[in-house]
C-alpha cells in the first residue's frame, strides 16, 4: 500500500481512539471506551469522559504504534478531531496531537468529526464518489450532508431539531428496561417483534413540516409517544410487549431516516448514499436503506459496525486525504471547538 502514513486521534465523546492508516489502507484501529463508566448514569458524563481520555491516551497511542509495527517518528502527519464534541474531551485529544506533532516535527491536521465519519468508509470500500450524500446517525448527531469534497466541501442539508437518533434508541431502551447504550439491545429485541404492531409517529413528515424541515429530523415526539404507550399499558396492568414496541419504534426511526435521505439524494441528483455513525450498525436501517435505495437506483455504502462508531481510524482516514490533496496543515494554536460546524 502507498500513501501518507497518518496517525489519527479521536476523543470527542466517550471513545479514546488512535488509528493509523497508510493512504486508504487501515493499519490499526485502537479504541479504549469509557462507556461502562457511563452506563450507570444512563448517558455520557462529560467529566468522567475527560478523565478517562487522559488516562487512556498514552497507553492507546503506544498500543496503536506497537500493533502497526511502526515507530511514531515514522508518521507523515498527525490528525485529530478538533470538533464538534464535548469540550473537555476534545481538549485531551487536541493537546495530545499538538504534543506529538511538535515533538515529532510533523504537520498537524485538525479535522471535523462528522467529515471523519464519512471519510472512514474509504478504508473499507475505496474512494468515495464525490458528490455523494451522507446520513450520519449516532448518539450525538443526526445529519444529512452533501459531500462535494471530503476535505473542504461538506454542506449540511438537514439535521435533527431535537434528539439524535441514537439518543432516541437509548431513551426508548431505558423505558423498556434495556441496558445503556440501548441501540444494540433494541435492535436485538426488534428481531422477534412485529414492526407494524404499533403505529408510532414519523417526525417532521406532515406536509406543513416538510415545507420548513424537508431534510430535518425530530425524534423527541416519537420517544414521548413510546413512553405514553408503555405507561398506558402499565397503568392497565398489562404486560409490555417489549419486542413489538422495539420493532415498531425502530421501524418509525428507520422509515424517516431512509425516506428523507433518499428524497435528498433525488433532490441533489446524487446516486451514492453513505450511512455512518453508531446507529448505522442497526440491522433494520441497513436492510431498509438497501432495499429502498435499490428501487430508485441509489447505491448505499455502510462501513462495518466497528468503523461506524467513534474511532481514531476515521480521523486518520480524513487526515490522509487532506495530506493527499495538499491541504494546508493546522497551526499549533488549533483550538478544540465543541460546536464546530461542518
Ligand atoms: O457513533 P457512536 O459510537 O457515538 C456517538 O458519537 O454518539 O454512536 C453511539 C450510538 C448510541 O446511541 C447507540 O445506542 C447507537 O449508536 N447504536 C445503535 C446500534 N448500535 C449502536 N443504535 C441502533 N441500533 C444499533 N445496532
Ligand atoms: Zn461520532
Amino acid at each position: 500500500a502507498d500513501g501518507p502514513l497518518v496517525l489519527g486521534i479521536e476523543t470527542s465523546c466517550d471513545e479514546t481512539g488512535v488509528g493509523i492508516v497508510r493512504g486508504r489502507t487501515l493499519l490499526v484501529d485502537a479504541v479504549a471506551s469509557s462507556v461502562e463508566e457511563h452506563a450507570r448514569f444512563g448517558g455520557v458524563v462529560p467529566e468522567v469522559a475527560s478523565r478517562a481520555h487522559l488516562e487512556a491516551m498514552v497507553p492507546t497511542l503506544e498500543r496503536a504504534a506497537e500493533q502497526a509495527g511502526i515507530r511514531l517518528h515514522e508518521v507523515d502527519a498527525v490528525a485529530v478531531t478538533s470538533g464538534p464534541g464535548l469540550a473537555g474531551a476534545l481538549l485531551v485529544g487536541v493537546a495530545a496531537a499538538k504534543a506529538l506533532a511538535l515533538g515529532l516535527g510533523k504537520p498537524l491536521y485538525g479535522v471535523n468529526h462528522l467529515a471523519a465519519h464519512v471519510a472512514v468508509d474509504q478504508l473499507e470500500h475505496g474512494p468515495l464518489p464525490e458528490p455523494c450524500l451522507a446520513l450520519l446517525v449516532s448518539g450525538g448527531h443526526s445529519n444529512l450532508l452533501r459531500v462535494e469534497d471530503l476535505t473542504t466541501g461538506v454542506t449540511p442539508l438537514g439535521a435533527t431539531i431535537d434528539d439524535a437518533a441514537g439518543e432516541a434508541f437509548d431513551k426508548v431502551a431505558r423505558l423498556l428496561g434495556l441496558p445503556f447504550p440501548g441501540g444494540p439491545h433494541v435492535d436485538r429485541e426488534a428481531r422477534s417483534g412485529n414492526a407494524v404492531a404499533i403505529d408510532f409517529p414519523r417526525g417532521l413528515t406532515s406536509r406543513r413540516d416538510l415545507e420548513r424541515h424537508r431534510f430535518d429530523y425530530s425524534f423527541s415526539g416519537l420517544k414521548t409517544a413510546v413512553a405514553r404507550w408503555v405507561e398506558a399499558r402499565e397503568r392497565a396492568g398489562e404486560p409490555v410487549p417489549v419486542a413489538d414496541v422495539a420493532a415498531s419504534f425502530q421501524e418509525a426511526v428507520c422509515d424517516v431516516l431512509v425516506r428523507k435521505a433518499l428524497d435528498a439524494a433525488a433532490d441533489q441528483g446524487v446516486d451514492d448514499l453513505l450511512i455512518g455513525g453508531g446507529v448505522a450498525a442497526n440491522s433494520r436501517l441497513r436492510a431498509m436503506a438497501e432495499e429502498r435505495a435499490a428501487k430508485v437506483g441509489v447505491r448505499v455504502r455502510v462501513p462495518r459496525p466497528g468503523l461506524c462508531t467513534d474511532n481514531g481510524a476515521m480521523v486518520a482516514a480524513l487526515g490522509a486525504e487532506m495530506v493527499a490533496r495538499g491541504r494546508t496543515p493546522s497551526s499549533l494554536d488549533l483550538p478544540a471547538d465543541s460546536s464546530q460546524p461542518i
